[in-house]
């Protein structure tokens, strides 16, 4: 199903080379966005937006830079380059993420720092420098990539789960300031995905994890709703959970 919506829209899609963060990728292309890319790796970043052109009819603009979320200059560098291709992000997507499975013993500040910077503190930069031009637009669409999570805890890891708790309490504080504005924030939070971070999670059975490819175009299809109703926090669960 393709959606009108997006059509030329420019959307920014962080850890646009993970599991989830591709198949997003090619959905937002199919349905007319152009993009930029980013993700820690400049060469699978060149390779993805290789893929997307050669899986679109028509052409779109695709642009990419790699940068570690734990720099800040990184990060700047980022916005800089996306400001100057795109002048104005309307969709933006925060995918990145890390899983550390790790007990609190054995848990260290940098496993803190690292969590909080890739789940949480990207986002919040990207919300910030992003919204300013959907503020102006008076149009906008915030997705973050929360999980089960964020709504709950488990063994081993506590960091996962504190970072994307911190995440969902942001989103829904965003969804209330930013939505007089017409900019819509969603924090979409799904059980476990079959991509290489849902290989981390212990004796679970991979099989029964969602399929990361159905997880973009159920994303695609929340976020195409553009009248009266929004759905702005939504939980996905595996049928089976073994
Ligand atoms: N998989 C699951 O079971 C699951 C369940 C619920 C929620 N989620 C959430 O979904 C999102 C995507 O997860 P995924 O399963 O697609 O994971 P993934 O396949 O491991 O992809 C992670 C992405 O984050 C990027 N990244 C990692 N470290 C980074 C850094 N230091 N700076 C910038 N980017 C960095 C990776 O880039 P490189 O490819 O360059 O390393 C990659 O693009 C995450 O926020 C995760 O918490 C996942």
């Amino acid at each position: 199903m393709k959606f009108k919506l997006f059509e030329n829209k420019n959307c920014f899609i962080t850890g646009a080379t993970g599991g989830i963060g591709k198949q997003i990728a090619l959905q937002m292309a199919a349905n007319g966005c152009n993009l930029f890319l980013t993700a820690t790796n400049s060469a699978k970043l060149k390779s993805l937006k290789e893929e997307i052109e050669a899986s679109q009819d028509k052409k779109r603009n695709i642009f990419y830079q790699a940068g570690d979320f734990n720099k800040i200059q990184d990060i700047n560098k980022i916005i800089a380059l996306a400001k100057e291709k795109m002048l104005i992000i309307d969709i933006l997507i925060n995918c990145a993420g890390i899983f550390v499975v790790k007990n609190l013993s054995d848990s260290s500040l940098e496993d803190f720092e690292t969590s909080f910077n890739l789940n949480v503190r990207s986002a919040f930069i990207f919300c910030k420098e992003f919204s300013k031009g959907m503020v102006k637009k008076k149009w906008g669409r915030i997705i973050n990539i929360g999980s089960s999570s964020a709504y709950t805890g488990y063994k081993k890891t506590s960091l996962y789960c504190a970072s994307k708790h911190a995440l969902l309490g942001f989103s829904r504080s965003l969804h209330k300031e930013l939505k007089d504005h017409n900019i819509r924030t969603f924090c979409v939070s799904p059980g476990a995905v079959k991509t290489r971070m849902g290989k981390l999670i212990e004796n679970q059975n991979f099989d029964t994890f969602i399929d990361p490819k159905e997880l973009a175009r159920y994303i695609v299809f929340v976020v195409s709703f553009d009248q009266e109703m929004v759905s702005e926090e939504i939980k996905l669960n595996r049928v089976v959970i073994e």
